[in-house]
């Protein structure tokens, strides 16, 4: 899908890692959900935390984000690694079951931060850039939980990933399904 607007989408890496738009650059739901929840860090201290977890994840598993930019702002955002490196994936009921899956790859967030760019096949362009960049490395299926009932959700609704061959991987809570698409 050709989005018609004019966007580059770059890997995250240590020299764009303040690049991360907000709420996304403080937020560590997935990351350190014990540490998102009794939220005693400020801002600032959850901006090093997020840092420090790309820095780690992307020596241990390689490209691990995307920031999409338009006229060199970040309008957009994407994160996904191996679900053991995204321990909030547990707090979900419909979760993967038993031990981690090889070559399973768990999408935590996809989001268009500015609102203006929605709608307009960058959301897609975006995911698709992240299954062809996870083929080329091997993996064999992507997953994600997507939500039913509308958008708001950090990798967005059930329809976005139906539409792009994502089927349900599990139902427990039919709100937030996980969602699977073999690369
Ligand atoms: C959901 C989201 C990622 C989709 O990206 P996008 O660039 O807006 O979507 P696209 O233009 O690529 O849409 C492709 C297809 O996905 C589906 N889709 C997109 N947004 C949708 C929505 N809100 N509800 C249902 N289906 C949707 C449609 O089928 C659409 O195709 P169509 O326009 O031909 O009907 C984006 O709109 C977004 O980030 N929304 C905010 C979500 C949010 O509040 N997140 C909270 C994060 S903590």
């Amino acid at each position: 899908m050709e989005t018609g607007i004019d966007i580059e989408i770059e890997d995250i890496n240590k020299s764009n890692l303040e690049d991360i738009p907000e709420p996304c650059g403080g937020c560590v739901y997935w990351e350190f959900p014990a540490e998102f929840d009794q939220k005693k860090l400020d801002r600032r201290q959850f901006q090093i935390r997020k840092r420090e977890w790309f820095e780690k994840t992307t020596q241990e598993f390689g490209t691990c984000g995307k920031i999409v930019y338009h006229e060199g702002k970040p309008i957009a955002y994407a994160q996904y690694a191996p679900r053991d490196q995204l321990v909030g994936t547990g707090r979900h009921e419909s979760k993967q079951l038993g031990k981690v899956e090889e070559g399973v790859i768990f999408l935590s967030c996809l989001y268009i931060t500015n609102k203006k760019f929605r709608d307009k096949g960058i959301g897609e362009k975006l995911l698709q850039t992240i299954i062809e960049d996870l083929r080329r490395r091997g993996y064999k299926a992507i997953e994600t939980v997507a939500r039913r009932t509308e958008a708001y959700n950090p990798s967005g609704p059930v329809l976005f990933y139906v539409r792009n061959g994502f089927h349900i991987k599990n139902n427990t809570d039919p709100e937030y399904p996980l969602m699977r698409l073999f690369l």
